[in-house]
């Protein structure tokens, strides 16, 4: 029997619980040159300013274990150039797109927003990015909050919140997001990270401290995810951190996440989302799952 791999996440239905993570495919467009599109529910563009961002100089990847370290600082062309060289890209993919929005303060937010609604199926706002400077906006409630409602004031697409694994109290900036009319909660981004070279005493990215991501991450994303159900059992949220296998995906699931991003698996096999959602389907036929809905929120509490 074919297993039923559609998933809701708020006002949006999925076609696959799988979604290609910001910063990781590209603008989209590139990625689906070299990988199967339709194996993702959604695909989200890099994150985009309001003005082009330089991002951070050299180096600023690094591998960092079984996971990396990246310090890019959000590298983009701002908002107008995203709209005339990659919105124009992106009408002919069949997997919907979803856009990244990025900025300094709510109203920045805000007009990134709605100067890309056009071109995209829904919003993630990512509060959570680690290597700027200043101060993180997904360690404050409050300040998260504000950023969701001018946002979503400012847009009538769907619109998701990405936090950050460094939050003090996840469950309390996802409750702001969703009281600010979020309709999901990204649960991760990156989690700051470091590493120095012995031999040259020096750090080894530029940016000294960047944003650790692969499966390092996942028991802490995982975390999230299990804090944030608990709390806020009918805030849907998109699990994200360190999967690169069904099972990971399963796990994500039974925590209460309603799809699952994959990220730095496609730096060294960009076709994962197909093997991955194989395994997972494998999996489902194996112990008699008929539906990935069934499975969401479903772990055992001890
Ligand atoms: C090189 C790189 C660039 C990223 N750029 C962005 C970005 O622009 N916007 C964003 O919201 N997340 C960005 N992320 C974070 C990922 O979307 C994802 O949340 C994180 O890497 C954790 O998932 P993973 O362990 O599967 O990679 C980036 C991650 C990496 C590794």
């Amino acid at each position: 029997m074919a297993r039923r791999v559609t998933t809701r996440l708020g006002p949006v239905t999925l076609t696959s619980p799988l979604i290609a993570a910001s910063g990781t495919v590209g603008s989209v467009w590139e990625f689906a040159e070299v990988a199967d599109l339709s194996v993702y529910g959604a695909a989200v563009a890099k994150s985009v300013s309001l003005e082009p961002w330089p991002g951070r100089p050299p180096p600023r990847v690094a591998p960092s274990g079984t996971g990396m370290l990246n310090g890019i600082g959000i590298q983009n062309p701002g908002v107008e150039t995203w709209m005339a060289e990659v919105a124009p890209r992106l009408s002919g993919l069949e997997t919907p797109v979803w856009g990244s929005v990025v900025g300094r303060e709510p109203g920045e937010f805000a007009r990134v927003a709605e100067r890309l609604e056009p071109a995209v199926a829904a919003i993630e706002i990512n509060l959570s990015c680690p290597n700027l400077d200043g101060h993180m906006i997904a360690l404050d409630p409050e300040l998260s909050g504000e950023v969701v409602e001018a946002v979503r004031a400012a847009v009538s697409t769907p619109v998701g919140a990405k936090l950050s694994p460094n939050a003090p109290d996840p469950a309390a900036v996802a409750a702001a997001c969703a009281r600010a009319g979020a309709d999901w909660v990204v649960l991760t981004n990156t989690v700051w990270g470091a590493a120095i070279d012995p031999a040259t005493r020096r750090p080894v990215l530029s940016g000294v401290v960047g944003g650790l991501s692969g499966p390092p991450l996942k028991p802490l994303a995982l975390r999230c995810v299990v804090e944030v159900h608990r709390a806020l059992p009918d805030l849907p949220i998109v699990g994200c951190g360190g999967v690169k296998s069904g099972l990971d995906v399963v796990e994500y699931l039974l925590a209460g996440a309603s799809a699952v991003a994959l990220g730095t698996v496609h730096f060294a096999e960009p076709k994962a989302g197909r093997r991955i959602l194989d395994e997972l389907t494998r999996w489902m036929e194996r112990t008699g799952v008929s539906q990935v809905e069934d499975l969401v929120g479903a772990m055992e509490t001890p």
